[in-house]
């Protein structure tokens, strides 16, 4: 059975208190439940993970890479947060390691304030969802899914 890595980045810890009108009531611990439920349908394994350092954010896209090209991995779906606006290290270590990613976003980062509407992350992405709220989670397992039977 292949792990799914479910990253996450700053500021994520404060769901379920965080602008809740922007990101729903439910806490990380909610997310991480339908993550399990969401993988384990699917057939995987989950490592669900939460860092407000990009160093950390690096070295678990770094590790990801290693454990793909073993065969362990079938991809990462992350949810960067602000790190997403800014962040070339996390741009170059997904394109450095080669890892199948999902850049996810809870909510519609285009409908929002201009310096959310630039990503870092997309270029070097499989596929981007934003706006499904954290439901975005499952559906983005699914997505894998389906990337993963159809290679
Ligand atoms: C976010 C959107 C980002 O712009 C923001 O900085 C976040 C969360 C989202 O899930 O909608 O921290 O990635």
């Amino acid at each position: 059975m292949k792990t799914v890595l479910i990253l996450n980045g700053p500021n994520l810890n404060l769901l379920g208190t965080r602008e809740p009108q922007v990101y729903g009531s439910q806490t990380l611990a909610d997310v991480q439940a339908l993550c399990e439920r969401s993988c384990a349908a699917n057939g995987f394994a989950l490592d669900f993970r939460q860092s407000n350092h990009e160093g950390e954010l690096v070295d678990a896209l770094h590790e990801a890479g290693r454990l793909q090209a073993k065969g362990k991995l079938a991809g990462v779906i992350l949810n960067a947060g602000a790190y997403t606006h800014t962040s070339v290290a996390l741009h170059d270590a997904i394109k450095g390691t080669g890892v199948t990613l999902i850049e996810l976003h809870i909510s519609n980062v285009h409908a929002r304030e201009s310096f959310r509407h630039h990503s870092y992350i997309s270029p070097v992405a499989q596929a981007v969802m934003c706006g499904f709220g954290v439901n975005g989670y499952a559906l983005a397992v699914a997505g894998l899914a389906g990337m993963q039977a159809a290679t």
